[in-house]
């Protein structure tokens, strides 16, 4: 492939959604071809997901963990993989680590979660947002989704920060500002791309 992808995670009203926007704008301005996307996508799969997570009832939490990830196998298959292989920086907000957070916290084997999205391709660059669960619930002005609650935030905190751990994931930390987030976000991306760059340069020598 030739493009990069790089996925935003983190708790809902981390503001990983409006960062990973203006992540893209910046590096549109800066010359970079990048491109925006999310999960759920805009797929019928994923407009199906979205109606349903306004509802009271939660769904049986293997089912959605299938339904994600069977979201995903479109999402990569209609919107990443064309931009990658036209060169293009694709930033996601949200990709299997919200399944391994979310579903994982509802209780289901990470293994299991893993291996269902076992095909989906693989992040180039994975960046966590990390705000506590009580900033991000005050944040949030009303309920958006049956997933926003006070322990289900923080056991999915917990699963992302595990990862963090592993080394899996740059954190960044979002309870600074708006303007020092969205620096630290693109400082991440353009040391990944400069790897990548130097790495090529070597391999040429
Ligand atoms: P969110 O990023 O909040 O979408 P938006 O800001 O556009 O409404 O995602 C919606 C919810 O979906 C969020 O609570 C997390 C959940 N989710 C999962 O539980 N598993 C997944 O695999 C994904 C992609 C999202």
């Amino acid at each position: 492939m030739k493009g990069v992808f790089v996925c935003v995670e983190g708790l809902d009203g981390s503001g990983k959604s409006t960062q990973a926007k203006l992540l893209v704008k910046k590096l549109c301005k800066d010359g970079y071809d990048a491109v925006f996307t999310a999960e759920p996508s805009r797929g019928k799969i994923g407009r199906f997901i979205r109606k349903r997570l306004f509802e009271q009832e939660r769904m049986c939490t293997s089912v959605e963990a299938l339904l994600f990830a069977a979201d995903r196998v479109e999402h990569v298959q209609h919107t990443i993989v064309p931009a990658l292989r036209a060169g293009k920086i694709v930033i996601s907000d949200r990709y299997v680590y919200s399944s391994l957070a979310y579903q994982g916290s509802a209780g289901l084997s990470l293994d299991w979660i893993e291996a269902i999205n076992a095909n989906a391709q693989k992040p180039d660059l994975s960046l966590f947002i990390d705000v506590s669960p009580e900033i991000v619930l005050k944040r949030l002005k009303r309920k958006k989704s049956v997933m926003e609650n006070l322990q289900t935030q923080r056991c999915v905190q917990e699963i992302y920060q595990n990862y963090v751990k592993k080394g899996l994931f740059k954190r960044v930390d979002g309870s600074k500002g708006r303007r020092e987030v969205l620096d630290e976000l693109y400082s991440e991306v353009i040391c990944y791309l400069k790897k990548v760059e130097a790495k090529k340069r070597d391999d040429l020598v």
